[in-house]
């Protein structure tokens, strides 16, 4: 008669690792992710993709992304998912951003929209859910946005996040949660966390989690339909300072925090410490090139290369 408790035991266990993914993209089948991924004409001066790995990677095919390739640009692309709705589940957004330029202006975020969204008509104003990630322009703004749209209107996180602004690529997490928590993390860290109710200021969310009546959930109003991931760099038309790029890859939608986790991990966390490696290895090399251009340069009687050298030097450092 034991069988019924084994199969109970099998039961939990499954329940245990029963993630549901949304949405995953890791680029690891060539040119077929423009099969996915849509890019917009609403502006024919948009900036287009390609996928690459960049100057210095972890590993070449693995840490191959979508890659801004103009100066000066504003980005529009996005891929579809099946829509979802997040009532009563945990809603884990993550992706990883690498600003390999070393960014001196342009966001590195990602948009969730609605299922009806025009993608080739997606732009600065199309109605979104939730924005999150990096955003960076000169020494004042290098923040992580968390935006949501609640009521018919955005609400941006009242506590300020910090972003990473080094040139190596980062993992970014957002965690939204039933009971109305939230945390972000980056590169598997939690940097905030917190209520959901007062870093956004929601007071009219907490009135409607008090009334009975009217006790319709906040991701069920606003996260119904969610069907559609938009990669976008500089919004910001103020700022033109842009360079091109940014690598975005390891996306993930999925409501099993564990399961990002794991999925970080075995992305980020596998190429991270070889991409420095690499890094450290050429900017050895240029530290070399530029010694033995001194040397000449001292022998031939010319003192000009010291500012290239300056900026060469300086080129992944913090801002
Ligand atoms: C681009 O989007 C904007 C804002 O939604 C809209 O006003 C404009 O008509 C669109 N342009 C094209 C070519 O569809
Ligand atoms: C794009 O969307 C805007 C509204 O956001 C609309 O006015 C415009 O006509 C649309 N353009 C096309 C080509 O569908
Ligand atoms: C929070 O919202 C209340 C009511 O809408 C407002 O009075 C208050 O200034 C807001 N606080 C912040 C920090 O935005």
């Amino acid at each position: 008669m034991a069988a019924p408790w084994v199969l109970f035991y099998a039961v939990c266990v499954l329940r245990v690792v029963l993630a549901t993914v949304y949405f995953q993209e890791e680029f690891l089948d060539g040119e077929r992710w423009r099969n996915r991924w849509v890019q917009s004409t609403n502006d024919s001066q948009f900036g287009h993709f390609r996928l690459s790995s960049g100057k210095f990677y972890g590993h070449k095919e693995k840490d191959k992304g979508l890659q801004t390739t103009q100066n000066g640009r504003f980005y529009a692309i996005s891929a579809r998912f099946k829509p979802f709705s997040n009532k009563g589940k945990t809603l884990v957004i993550q992706y990883t951003v690498k600003h390999e330029q070393k960014m001196d202006c342009g966001g590195g975020y990602i948009k969730i929209f609605p299922s009806d969204v025009d993608q080739k008509n997606l732009s600065g104003k199309s109605q979104y859910y939730v924005m999150f990630g990096p955003d960076i322009c000169g020494f004042d703004i290098k923040k992580v946005h968390v935006i949501l749209h609640f009521k018919n209107q955005y609400h941006s996180n009242k506590k300020p996040i910090r972003c990473k602004v080094d040139g190596f690529t980062h993992l970014y997490t957002l965690i939204l949660r039933p009971d109305l928590t939230y945390e972000v993390k980056i590169d598997g860290q939690v940097i905030e966390s917190g209520s959901i109710e007062y870093d956004w200021n929601l007071t009219s969310l907490k009135k409607m989690e008090k009334s009975s009546a009217e006790s319709k959930d906040w991701e069920q109003e606003e996260e119904d339909k969610l069907q559609c991931i938009c990669a976008e760099t500089s919004h910001r038309s103020a700022c033109l300072k842009v360079r091109s790029g940014t690598i975005f890859d390891n996306f993930l939608i999925t409501d099993d925090e564990e399961y990002a986790e794991n999925f970080g991990k075995a992305t980020w966390g596998e190429t991270k410490d070889p991409e420095r490696e690499m890094d450290a290895i050429q900017a050895k090399e240029e530290v070399k090139k530029a010694r033995e251009e001194d040397e000449e340069d001292l022998l031939m009687g010319r003192f000009d290369g010291r500012e290239n050298n300056f900026r060469r030097f300086h080129k992944r450092d913090e801002l």
